[in-house]
This record gives structure tokens, C-alpha cells and sequence, in this order.
């Protein structure tokens, strides 16, 4: 797997890590989504620098120009509901793609580190030779991810992947290299060190769902 985490490099990209990490901004939850879709949009731009392009020709009010656009068909399939703003930020950029839901939760067991993924609901169109960006904002374990990717298989095989994330663990970046097929690419905004044990990333930024939309129930 081709692993690019881009905080490695100073960019404007370490300002909106640092603003959805900090407890303090994280209370304004419009700017905790419009950070992760900004995130979003820039994981999307250096991805798109690995897109295939073909020459095209323009034509302005007072002549042609001469220049080039990618022509991948691009499927962008996000888990609900910590996904939906990173979701919008990709899309922003590839506003002609098409676009693939699922939820994925963890199903806690007895003790709190046991859980299972379970998928529920899955709306996907063909996946066949196409570009499959999966994007899912919390790298923790890989569970979902690669649950995700399991649940996609009826719909085709892809001609490229490329997972996109906001924060990710170290092995949840591991275990995703394991599973995924060589030639996958993950963007990641960030990768800390270690989880918890309840699956949480350390330092990470808490619960990326509660923080976007209001906490939930656990049932
Ligand atoms: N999901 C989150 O929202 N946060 C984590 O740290 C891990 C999974």
C-alpha cells in the first residue's frame, strides 16, 4: 500500500488538524465539519495528482485552450454518519462522481475492547474498472474499512482504490496495508501512535461523529 501522510510536510493542512483536535474550537461543531471537509479537500487534491488525464481543448470567448482533465470514473463511498463532511469536502472536488453510503457501527460486546462491525444499510452503484475513493475520517482500527470493503464486493471489482482518511492509528494504517490490494493508496491527514482500549485513537480527537452532529444514544 502507498501510505501518504501529508502532515509530515508544513502546510496550511496542520492548522485545521490542530483546530479539530483542540477541545476548546472542537465545541463549535459547524467548524469542527467545515475543518473536516477542508481536510477532505485537500486529501482530494493531492489524490487527484495521481489521476489518469487526457488532453482536452477549451474553448474560450475568443479562442481554444489547450489543456488536460482526468477522465477516471470516480465512485465515492463514505460510512455514515462520521463520514458525511469529509464525504462533502470530496465531493466539492470531484462533483462529478458517483456516490456509494454505508453504515458501519461497532456492536459492542460484553467488555468494552470486544466489538463487532456491523453493516446495515448499503447503496452503491457499479464498481466495475472503476476508481473507488472509500473515505472514512478515523483510521482506529481498519475494522471499518476493511468491513466496508467486504461489503462492496458484490458491486464490482474497482481499477484503483484509494482510502482517505482524517486521523489515523498506527495499526489501523498496518492492518489496512495487510488487507487492502497492493497497488491501494491511503491519504491521511494525520497518524498517531496508539488506541485505547476501547478502540479510541490516541491522542486522535475524541468521537468524530458526536463532534459533527450531537451525541448519540448508545443502545
Ligand atoms: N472513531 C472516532 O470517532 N474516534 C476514534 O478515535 C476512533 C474511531
Amino acid at each position: 500500500m502507498h501510505v501518504r501522510n501529508l502532515s509530515k510536510e508544513n502546510s496550511i493542512l496542520n492548522r485545521f488538524i490542530s483546530e479539530i483536535r483542540d477541545m476548546d474550537i472542537q465545541k463549535d461543531s459547524m467548524r469542527f465539519r467545515r475543518n473536516i471537509e477542508r481536510i477532505g479537500e485537500i486529501l482530494g487534491y493531492e489524490m487527484s495528482k495521481t489521476l489518469r488525464y487526457r488532453a482536452k481543448v477549451v474553448t474560450t470567448p475568443l479562442g481554444n485552450f489547450d489543456t488536460y482533465d482526468f477522465d477516471n470514473s470516480i465512485v465515492l463511498c463514505s460510512i455514515l454518519r462520521a463520514g458525511v463532511p469529509l464525504h462533502n469536502g470530496l465531493l466539492n472536488y470531484f462533483d462529478t462522481a458517483e456516490n456509494a453510503f454505508i453504515s458501519a457501527y461497532r456492536h459492542h460486546k460484553a467488555h468494552p475492547e470486544n466489538f463487532e462491525i456491523v453493516v446495515e444499510y448499503l447503496s452503491c452503484p457499479d464498481l466495475s474498472n472503476k476508481t473507488l475513493i472509500l473515505a472514512d475520517p478515523m483510521l482506529a482500527t481498519g475494522q471499518s474499512m476493511l468491513a466496508t470493503f467486504e461489503a462492496l464486493q458484490p458491486f464490482g471489482v474497482p481499477k484503483n482504490i484509494h482510502l482517505v482518511s482524517v486521523i489515523g492509528a498506527q495499526e489501523g494504517v498496518d492492518f489496512v496495508s495487510t488487507k487492502f490490494p497492493e497497488n491501494t493508496h491511503l491519504w491521511i491527514a494525520s497518524i498517531d501512535d496508539t488506541l485505547n482500549d476501547k478502540g479510541y485513537i490516541i491522542p486522535g480527537l475524541g468521537d468524530a461523529g458526536d463532534l459533527s452532529f450531537g451525541k448519540k444514544l448508545q443502545k
